[in-house]
């Protein structure tokens, strides 16, 4: 839809600095985001977390088509008032990567307060930017399946594209809409630094530079996207705060700069859960590979709201790495720092570009 409002309302471009990703707009947003209820399993307080799969449907209620929400997402952008604009946001989190792995082979204590700060064991690598595993690739390529599947179905296809800038979403994003919307001629993803996963101490969360990006994929970036990682740091990581308003930062980016009305985003877990709590859904962790699809109301006003209309989630401070559970086995840990003596990467010399570095950009 060509929306006046968009015109009417559009905040100038904000100057996009680094530090914009952290500008204090707590209390002072000018729009409001809802879900609209209704359409999917997700959305309703009744469906088990644990049990939902995005491969049955992709949360689909069994009542309706997927033409109605082609038909449902027309009639409520025709009939809203100029304030008003929807649209269809499927979040997808990339598959399985290595550090995804290793954090399952370890346990989630051993891991968060250490073997995450390293870039690997000598025998895997999970950072920076932590590649797919096979899992995961053969995940996203079932993806692939079940969008092709869907299609018969008049499924909504997205018109443009946002992925984080790590390979592991890049290349969940290629395999699994390559071969329907991303051939040449068709859109073009936009890789975007606020949609990048939790910032600091994490390796795997450390990004590759924008140059091996651009000769990987050949996709667009977002205007002033820097070419180093200028943002993450070994010793603090955001609070989910920070996440929260990052996540608010790119709703406001998207509707205010893009008039499509479907729209694919492919990212991450915990700037998932920001982005959940940004739209206004229940909290709904995703599994590796999953995408859930959100009918995502937007309300402007003229006037900043009163923090209280948006939200009262505040910048707490920054996280640190947790000390490890005196109940982890010290032998174990000792065998772990063994390995803790590796150097670190010779910057991506040690990286080895997987089968997708083949494709042809479709820009
Ligand atoms: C959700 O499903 C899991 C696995 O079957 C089960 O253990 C859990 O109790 C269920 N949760 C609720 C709230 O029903
Ligand atoms: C579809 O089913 C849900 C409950 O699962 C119900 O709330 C809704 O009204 C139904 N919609 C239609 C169009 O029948
Ligand atoms: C490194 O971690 C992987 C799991 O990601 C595991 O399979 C492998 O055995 C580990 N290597 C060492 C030396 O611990
Ligand atoms: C992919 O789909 C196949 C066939 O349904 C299934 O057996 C396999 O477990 C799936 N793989 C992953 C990683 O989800
Ligand atoms: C949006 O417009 C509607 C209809 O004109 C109005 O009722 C509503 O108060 C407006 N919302 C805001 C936040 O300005
Ligand atoms: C924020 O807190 C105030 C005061 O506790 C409360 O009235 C308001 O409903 C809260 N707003 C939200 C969006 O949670
Ligand atoms: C992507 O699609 C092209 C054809 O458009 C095909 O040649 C290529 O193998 C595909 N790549 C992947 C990773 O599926």
């Amino acid at each position: 839809m060509v929306s006046i409002q968009s015109v009417l309302l559009a905040l100038p471009a904000l100057a996009a600095t680094v530090a914009a990703h952290y500008k204090q707009v707590q209390g002072h947003a000018d729009a409001k985001y809802s879900v609209v209820t209704g359409f999917f399993k997700q959305d309703e307080d009744s469906t088990n977390v644990t049990t939902f799969s995005h491969m049955d449907n992709l949360g689909l209620l069994d009542n309706l088509t997927w033409t109605d929400i082609k038909n449902q997402l027309k009639e409520y952008n025709d009939n809203a008032p100029l304030n008003t604009t929807y649209k269809l946001i499927y979040y997808a989190r990339h598959a399985e990567g290595y550090h995804n792995a290793a954090e399952t082979y370890f346990g989630e204590d051993l891991w968060n307060c250490y073997l995450t700060t390293l870039y690997g064991n000598g025998t895997t690598e999970w950072g920076p930017d932590a590649y797919l595993t096979e899992k995961g690739i053969q995940s996203a390529v079932n993806n692939s399946k079940l969008i092709k599947s869907l299609i018969a179905e008049d499924f909504p296809l997205p018109k443009s594209f946002y992925v984080s800038p790590f390979t592991r979403c890049a290349d969940t994003l290629l395999l699994t809409w390559n071969d329907t919307v991303l051939a040449p001629g068709y859109a073009t993803p936009v890789f975007k630094e606020g949609i990048r996963e939790i910032i600091g101490i994490d390796t795997c969360d450390q990004r590759r530079d924008r140059a091996y990006l651009e000769a990987r994929y050949g996709w667009e970036f977002e205007a002033n996207f820097q070419n180093d990682d200028l943002l993450w740091q070994a010793d603090k990581r955001e609070d989910a705060g920070r996440l929260f308003w990052r996540a608010r930062q790119v709703l406001d980016d998207v509707f205010n700069s893009d008039e499509n009305d479907v729209i694919s985003i492919t990212a991450h877990s915990d700037i998932g859960a920001g982005f959940l709590r940004a739209v206004g859904h229940r909290v709904f962790p995703l599994s590796t590979g999953a995408i859930i699809p959100l009918f995502v109301k937007q309300e402007k006003s003229l006037n900043f709201y009163p923090a209280a209309l948006n939200s009262n989630i505040t910048i707490g401070e920054w996280e640190t790495v947790p000390a490890c559970p005196a109940t982890l086995s010290i032998s174990r840990i000792a065998s772990d720092i063994a390995f803790s003596t590796m150097s670190v990467p010779e910057k991506y010399s040690v990286m080895t570009v997987t089968t997708v570095s083949t494709v042809t950009p479709s820009a």
